[in-house]
């Protein structure tokens, strides 16, 4: 059931049922973090696999404390500077929280996000002693994540209507991917997983060089080689390997799903899914556009993939996974 009223999910959520809410980069299925069978059933509702970590999603900077001791001084600094926003902070865990959050690794993830409905739906449970919410994004495990209430009914509708959640609509999310995850466990960030927040963003705020994430940096389970991936086949194109393919009229290209930036002009016999003009367009309308090729039966996208930097990143991250 979709549902309007920031009360409802309160009450369910504080019940120990499920409920998608709404975040500035995706949905997300939030489970009361302090209930074992709630958490549980965010995997078995999403068919997750029990070993990817939660994150957790707390109302104010005032909770982080209760989930991550020994916070470096550059996070504390960045996560001033990005909360309520799209950063979510990997620090080394208290015993709030459970094996079954971390992937019983050392270390938990969280995150305030920034979106009003949600953000008063947290501040209440903390007033009510639930002093967080898990909430991985509100799509089956693999597929495309959702940005609006729409897209979690369609994925999850079915699960969540047999046990009574709920889906909280917010509208469209602002941001359209997810956060920035930043491993804050050394004396300078790791980007495991690039988002809504920029690379330049956190080396300016923090002064500090990013470090590179290496095969001992914890598991993420958004940077498995596959992920985020719709039914139709996803190929990456750069601008000139388009444009040759439009000129030698590969016949690939009809009937086929076309994701590029606006100054791109779509092709006869291709299906426009979007034409954003700016890189926070392209993440705005990215899986809106990857699941309208699925709701139309396309067999292939074709993606001129966006080169700028900033939240290009992300898109590019994102693209790679989907595609492979
Ligand atoms: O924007 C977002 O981050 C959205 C919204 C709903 O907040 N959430 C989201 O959750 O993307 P999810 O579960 O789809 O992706 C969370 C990622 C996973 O790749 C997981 O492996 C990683 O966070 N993660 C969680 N806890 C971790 C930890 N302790 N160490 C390393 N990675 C962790
Ligand atoms: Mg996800």
């Amino acid at each position: 059931m979709i549902v309007a009223d920031p009360a409802i999910a309160v009450d369910v959520l504080a019940s120990g049922r499920l409920c998608a809410i709404p975040t500035e980069t995706v949905y997300g299925l939030a489970a009361n973090a302090l209930n074992p069978q709630a958490v549980a059933a965010v995997f078995e509702a999403k068919n997750r696999p029990t070993n990817h970590p939660l994150i957790v999603h707390i109302a104010a900077m005032d909770a982080l404390d209760l989930w991550i001791h020994d916070l470096p001084g550059w996070a504390h600094e960045l996560a001033e500077a990005a909360w309520p926003g799209p950063l979510t902070l990997v620090g080394p865990s208290t015993s709030l929280a459970s094996d079954a959050i971390t992937g019983g690794q050392e270390t938990v993830a969280v995150r305030i996000p920034d979106h009003h409905l949600t953000l008063e739906v947290l501040t209440r449970l903390h007033e009510l002693e639930v002093h967080g919410v898990v909430a991985p994004s509100a799509n089956r495990f693999g597929h495309v994540s959702p940005t609006t209430a729409q897209h979690v009914q369609n994925d999850l509708g079915e699960y969540l209507a047999a046990h009574d959640g709920v889906i909280l609509d917010g509208g469209p999310c602002r941001v359209g991917v997810e956060s920035t995850i930043v491993l804050a466990t050394h004396n300078a960030p790791t980007i495991l997983r690039p988002g809504g927040i920029t690379r330049k963003f956190i080396s300016e705020v923090t002064g500090l060089e990013i470090l590179e994430s290496t095969s001992h940096s914890p598991r993420v389970s958004g940077t498995l080689d596959s992920h985020y991936a719709p039914q139709a086949r996803v190929t990456l194109l750069n601008t000139a390997e388009f444009d040759n393919q439009v000129h030698t009229k590969n016949p690939e290209l009809s009937g086929a799903g076309l994701i590029a930036y606006r100054e791109t002009a779509t092709p006869d016999g291709m299906v426009r899914l979007c034409a954003p003009a700016s890189a926070q367009e392209y993440a705005h309308e990215l899986y809106g556009a990857l699941r309208l090729a699925d709701q139309q039966d396309l067999d292939s996208i074709i993606v001129v993939v966006p080169t700028d930097d900033g939240v290009a990143e992300a898109i590019r991250d994102r693209l790679q996974r989907a595609a492979f």
